[in-house]
């Protein structure tokens, strides 16, 4: 048996998949943030390309992906799928891991797969600009790498923690062409009014997504780019699970389980949602979405209309959270460091198709430690919750004397975390616990929008 299982470049998936098709309850749409009625098409023009808002409503269950975009795509897709056997006899297990690795684009992750679909749109109806937000870092990389392809300006929002954090991925972005701001910054009204409130406040992708919609919305020829969250986003990153499908077919297997961490949700949406289409068909098949517990959205979270931003400036949208005004704590998986959740993923949850799993960041980082020690990478904080869920799923199995076969995305490496791994080992990590006490006020505020929305 290969240990990795590749697909040539005439194999890359030529569509992405849209599992909104396939849902037998529809999503509920996104809210006006005055207005409390569902968006139109209009009210997103400001911010996207036509395409992509399209893409955002369509129920179309398969989306062609466009020539330029693949030629892209094959610098480092297919991406390889690789039996974990050293992991697995490091954890003494029964089971059969594999994972998907995301983290041999030249950014790090998964990110690109919709920052250049994204860049590609936005520069076929004549934007010059792209705003964006960035948690870890390796969304900006991301859109900074695709932008540069296209000829676009790229103004990158970073969140202050990560900015101090990870100052290489700032330069990472520069040398492909973008202009990186620390947020809360000087640069935007909301930026200065939350520096003015507080100065020391560390930033969150809440705040950073505020400041990247004003800069977009202020200069008609710029738009805006989020690297999660919304459909259009996790359709894209759908290519990881059909690349995936193809390459368990050659390796002679199916998944039990799939594992993926959640930030927002787009790659876990992406590996996921392709095995869901099968699983609505009758495949039985377990898919469980791993998150901090220093920001558990999807196991702590309530599910209502919040922002998708601290600002307010976002559409309303349907999804589990922690309010907008959540702050979460300075973890260094600063990717899933998010209020909110994608309304779909949040949706699946709900029905019952998906489950969710917490884990505090010690256990993460040991986890992350064995995995390099045993298949060499060394991943990204975020990616490492995915790899502590595997491990304990595996012994979950093992004591039950039911060994499973594991599918996890490996969403990408942690070459610019090491302040991370460092702090780790100096023993200067600490565990933190979500208390919804702290989030009271917040969720009852939203309980009295989601009150107001009307639907008609
Ligand atoms: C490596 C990595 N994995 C996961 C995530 C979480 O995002 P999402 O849930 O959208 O995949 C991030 C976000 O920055 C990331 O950088």
């Amino acid at each position: 048996m290969e240990k990795k299982i590749t697909l040539s470049e005439a194999e890359l998936p030529q569509r992405w998949y849209n599992i909104i098709s396939d849902l037998p309850e529809k999503p509920a749409p996104p809210v006006h943030p005055i207005e409390l009625r569902p968006v139109k098409p209009d009210d997103l023009e400001p911010l996207f390309p036509m395409a992509l808002i399209e893409q955002e409503m369509s129920d179309k269950r398969y989306i062609e992906i466009p020539v330029d975009v693949l030629d892209i795509y094959r610098i480092w897709r297919p991406t390889p799928l690789i039996r974990a056997k050293k992991l697995e006899e490091a954890i003494e297990t029964k089971c059969k891991i594999y994972y998907k690795n995301e983290s041999v684009s030249p950014p790090g992750s998964h990110k690109p797969n919709t920052a250049v679909a994204q860049a590609y749109y936005n520069y076929k109806e004549g934007i010059e600009t792209v705003t964006t937000e960035t948690g870890a870092g390796q969304w900006g990389s991301a859109l900074s790498f695709a932008c540069n392809f296209f000829g676009l300006n790229c103004k990158v929002f970073m969140v202050k923690v990560s900015y101090q954090q990870k100052p290489y991925r700032k330069s990472m972005m520069k040398v492909w062409g973008a202009e990186v701001h620390s947020s809360p910054s000087e640069e935007t009204e909301i930026g200065r009014r939350i520096l003015s409130e507080s100065p020391d406040n560390p930033g969150s992708l809440g705040i950073a997504i505020s400041e990247a919609i004003e800069v977009a919305v202020k200069d008609e020829k710029a738009h805006y780019s989020l690297g999660s969250v919304l459909n259009h986003v996790l359709l894209h990153q759908t290519i990881i699970g059909e690349e995936a499908i193809k390459q368990m077919g050659i390796a002679g297997d199916y998944p039990d389980v799939v594992i993926g961490c959640v930030g927002g949700g787009s790659n876990f949406a992406g590996i996921v949602f392709p095995f869901i289409r099968e699983k609505l068909k009758g495949k039985e098949i377990e898919a469980i979405a791993v998150e901090p517990t220093s920001c558990p959205t999807l196991t702590k979270g309530e599910y209502l209309y919040d922002f998708g931003d601290t600002g307010k400036m976002t559409p309303l949208l349907l999804m589990h959270t922690l309010g907008h005004n959540f702050i979460p704590p300075k973890i260094h998986a600063g990717g899933l460091r998010y209020h909110g959740m994608a309304p779909l993923l949040s949706h699946l949850v709900k029905n019952g198709l998906i489950k969710a799993r917490a884990y505090p960041q010690l256990e993460v980082f040991e986890a992350a430690v064995t995995f390099a020690k045993s298949e060499g990478i060394i991943p990204a904080p975020e990616t490492s919750h995915a790899i502590r869920c595997v491990v304990d799923v595996a012994k979950e199995a093992d004591r039950e004397g039911k060994p499973k076969t594991i599918l996890f995305n490996f969403s990408g490496h942690g070459h610019f975390d090491m302040t991370a791994y460092e702090q780790y080992f100096e023993g200067n990590l600490e565990d933190y616990f979500f208390d919804m006490r702290d989030a009271k006020k917040n969720i009852e505020e939203l309980r009295e929008i989601n009150r107001n929305i009307s639907m008609s």
